[in-house]
């Protein structure tokens, strides 16, 4: 098999990237590990930044987000019991972002793949790459049996996390930057109305809570724990009281529910610099990861392909290779800035097992000094909304 770009994982920042490159008259092939419904139907993220929400209306694939997608203008900040609104339209010249889960993106863009004619594979085994230091770099996979090769011009890497791609980089060239939170997120996905209007992301002694939502009818709610700890111990009626505790604030009253899903996930930052290797590209989780608490992954990943899709065009259109080497650069900036700002909603919201009196007291004036200056304010709303695209 012949295409220009051979793309590894079909998350969101792979049918991303092949849709951009289809609408520039580029070919590509996707090629998944998991099966179609897998990836349709696992539950990840669900916070979409006002430049995502633009470039889906952009490239043709909003048709379900403009209906479903629930628009949110601020968020709450609890801490001491009283819950202090961050509005961050106000403070942001009308930017919003979007409620819309990530597994809808991606059965939005699988649809506009295939509905064009797009080659994606799903349940493709044993994917390996070769070659991205020469002209033509292939990559071969298993399907049905059969094992396939795809020769290409570039490969693009984005296959999240725990994919092959990144350590196509030899060790002599990559740095791996990181850090280990001592927490992670118990997450559940319950069928109840969600309680609040908007997400609030609470400060308790007891640990972080955050009360988001999927639908008028689902609720998503976190619960800081320690990453070891063992999901059998949280029966749904201590999660429940739990959520209850953390998130009580004036007269304001939890609903609770069937539990649908709960998984607990580390929390880490990590960064792989340079996100390219001769003709191999990484974006989204499999050159970095953010904490959630800032609800950037997903649009981190957007904004590595949208920087990926205009420099291979310009290279087909030019034959100059300028854009695709500003590449990493570009995209490092801006996984930078977020990954600070993620790093800092983590470190102001969570309880640090180990922080004295003295950081407590520092974070307490934080939380005060955001929700009390327009100054502080607004640097939380840009950065949550989405600073704008360069
Ligand atoms: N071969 C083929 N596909 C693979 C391989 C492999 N060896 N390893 C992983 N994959 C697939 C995964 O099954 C997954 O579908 O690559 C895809 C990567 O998708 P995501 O993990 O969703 O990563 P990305 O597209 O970068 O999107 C980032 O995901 O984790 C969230 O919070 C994160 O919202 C962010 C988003
Ligand atoms: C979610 O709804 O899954 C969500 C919302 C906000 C976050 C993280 C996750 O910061």
């Amino acid at each position: 098999m012949r295409t220009q770009v051979a793309i590894v994982g079909a998350g969101p920042a792979g049918l991303m990237l092949s849709h951009l490159l289809h609408r520039s008259g580029i070919d590509s092939v996707v090629v998944e590990r998991r099966s179609r419904e897998y990836v349709e139907q696992r539950v990840r993220a669900g916070v979409l930044e006002q430049g995502t929400v633009d470039l889906l209306r952009e490239v043709g694939v909003s048709d379900r987000l403009d209906r479903e997608g629930l628009v949110h203008r601020g968020i709450e900040l609890l801490f001491d019991g009283v819950a202090h609104r961050v509005p961050m339209s106000d403070l942001t010249g009308g930017r919003a972002i979007t409620i819309y889960g990530q597994q809808h993106v991606v059965r939005d863009l699988t649809v506009a793949r295939l509905a064009t004619g797009g080659r994606v594979h799903f349940d493709a085994d044993d994917v390996t790459v070769s070659g991205v230091d020469t002209a033509t770099p292939r990559v071969t996979f298993t399907v049905d049996g059969r094992r396939e090769e795809l020769v290409c011009d570039i490969v693009a890497g984005c296959d999240g996390f725990h994919g092959v791609c990144r350590d196509v980089l030899p060790r002599s060239v990559r740095q791996l930057l990181e850090r280990e939170y001592p927490f992670g997120w118990l997450g559940i996905l319950a069928a109840v109305p969600p309680s609040a209007d908007e997400l609030i992301y609470a400060h308790h002694d007891r640990g972080f809570a955050l009360a988001s939502l999927r639908s008028p009818t689902i609720s998503r709610l976190y619960l800081q724990v320690d990453p070891r700890e063992d999901l059998a111990d949280w029966s749904d009626r201590r999660i429940w009281d739990e959520l209850g505790i953390r998130l009580a604030h004036g007269g304001w009253s939890l609903g609770d529910g069937p539990i649908l899903e709960k998984s607990i996930t580390p929390m880490r930052s990590f960064v792989c610099e340079p996100m390219r290797y001769g003709r191999l590209f990484l974006a989204g989780d499999a050159a970095h990861i953010v904490p959630p608490t800032g609800a950037k992954g997903l649009n981190l990943a957007v904004h590595d392909v949208y920087v990926l899709a205009e420099a291979v065009a310009d290279w087909y259109r030019t034959g100059s290779e300028t854009s695709l080497d500003g590449y990493s650069a570009t995209c490092l900036r801006r996984v930078w800035r977020v990954q600070h700002f993620s790093w800092w909603m983590t470190s102001m919201l969570h309880r640090f097992p180990g922080h004295d009196a003295f950081e407590q007291r520092l974070q307490r004036s934080q939380l005060e000094y955001v929700v009390g200056s327009p100054a502080a304010a607004t640097t939380l709303a840009e950065n949550y909304v989405g600073l704008p695209w360069t």
